[in-house]
């Protein structure tokens, strides 16, 4: 239960305390690293120029060279093109890449491209951090977590790690034109671990284990 400033703290803590290297692939204004104590070493990418990214780049061409990056962060446009009209807040469309989405009822389409640069730039044993959330689009649930880990599956990375996520604030991704509901409101999403490796680190040094984790694992 949470906001994504302090969780994103917390998984760098927890998984990647020894990083170097942290790309945000998809930054947009960085709302989700302000407050951060991790935030001034991440380097923020954006397809975007309008949102003023360190590097205007699209995650299906990064300019990082091959396995260099330590971790990923992929907070990609949550909803479809349909999914916005022409009266939807232009401040809306910026702030979530509505702009930059694709077509079709779900944003399938869109994680292929990234899992396949994401395999190349990373590190053996390097991560992504990947937010994911499940909407309702075109009278269907659109299971987007499943998507998305079939595809890092396809490309030979591993889905180690699902946080759960509330959100005191979290949106209710519905549409205003719904009458009558069929599904459940919620305001949760998914941050999903991918490994560039097993589930688990293969060598698990004295620089990369955190203080606060104990050898199983725990948190003190
Ligand atoms: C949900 S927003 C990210 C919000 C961001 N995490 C924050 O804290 O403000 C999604 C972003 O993905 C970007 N985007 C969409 N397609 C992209 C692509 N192919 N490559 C890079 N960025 C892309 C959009 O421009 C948009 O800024």
């Amino acid at each position: 239960m949470g906001r994504d400033p302090d969780l994103l703290d917390d998984m760098l803590d927890f998984y990647a305390p020894a990083a170097k290297r942290i790309v945000d692939v998809c930054c947009n204004r960085r709302k989700m690293w302000k407050g951060t104590r991790w935030g001034g070493k991440v380097v923020g990418y954006d397809i975007n120029p309008e949102v003023l990214p360190d590097v205007v780049s699209g995650w299906h061409e990064l300019p990082d060279k091959d396995s260099t990056v330590d971790v990923l962060c992929y907070d990609p446009p949550h909803l479809p093109a349909a999914a916005a009209t022409q009266a939807s807040l232009k401040q809306y469309v910026t702030d979530y890449g509505l702009e930059q989405t694709c077509g079709g009822d779900n944003v399938a389409a869109l994680h292929l491209p990234f899992l396949v640069e994401a395999k190349r730039v990373l590190r053996p044993d390097g991560l992504i951090f990947a937010k994911i959330k499940d909407y309702i689009h075109n009278h269907r649930y659109q299971w987007n977590l499943e998507y998305f880990n079939a595809a890092v599956r396809a490309v030979g990375l591993t889905p180690c790690d699902l946080i759960i996520k509330r959100d005191p604030c979290g949106g209710n991704l519905k549409s205003g034109r719904w009458k009558t509901a069929h599904h459940a409101k919620n305001c949760h999403c998914y941050w999903v671990v991918v490994r560039n490796g097993r589930c688990e680190p293969r060598k698990v040094s004295s620089e990369n284990v955190p203080d606060q984790v104990t050898r199983r694992g725990a948190r003190r």
